[in-house]
């Protein structure tokens, strides 16, 4: 065990934990952060997707070791109004099913346009490739990532 200081949706956790233990485990079970999902657990789902330092990676591949003092945001810090365009974008296109899969799918989204406003199709199909859903919403997802970039 090992102490370790993670900043999640803007505030300071020291957490107590294997320094192995993925990410995912440190924000569902030390942190309480349910938001993030489990779906493989071995970096091929993206249901488990934070943005880290603005960037989308999968938190349970990744060691909480290497998760000290990064900007970690969960679904729960993404947008306290819930107003972020890519959320609206979401409602607009009525992409949730079940809605297991939709935190990883949400931020995925949001570090896509960070980066890259205006993405093609072809843009947002591979910032969504290895996402899995489920429920089959990717063209729903395709649709609401391009509202979003349109500006909602
Ligand atoms: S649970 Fe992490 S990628 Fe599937
Ligand atoms: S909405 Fe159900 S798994 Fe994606």
């Amino acid at each position: 065990m090992a102490t370790f200081i993670l900043s999640v949706n803007g505030v300071d956790h020291t957490v107590e934990a294997n320094p192995n233990m993925p990410l995912l485990w440190a924000l569902r079970d030390l942190l309480n952060l349910t938001g993030t999902k489990y779906g493989c657990g071995i970096g091929m789902c993206g249901s488990c997707t934070v943005l880290m330092d603005g960037n989308a990676v999968r938190s349970c591949i990744l060691p909480v070791s290497a998760s000290a003092d990064r900007a970690i945001i969960t679904i729960e810090g993404f947008s306290t109004d819930g107003l972020h365009k890519v959320q609206q974008a979401w409602l607009a296109e009525s992409v949730s099913q079940c809605g297991y899969c939709q935190p990883g799918k949400i931020l995925t989204a949001a570090a896509l346009l960070d980066k890259n406003p205006h993405p093609t199709t072809a843009e947002i199909d591979s910032a969504f490739e290895n996402n899995l859903c489920r429920c089959g919403t990717y063209l729903r997802i395709r649709r609401a990532v391009q509202r979003a970039a349109e500006g909602g």
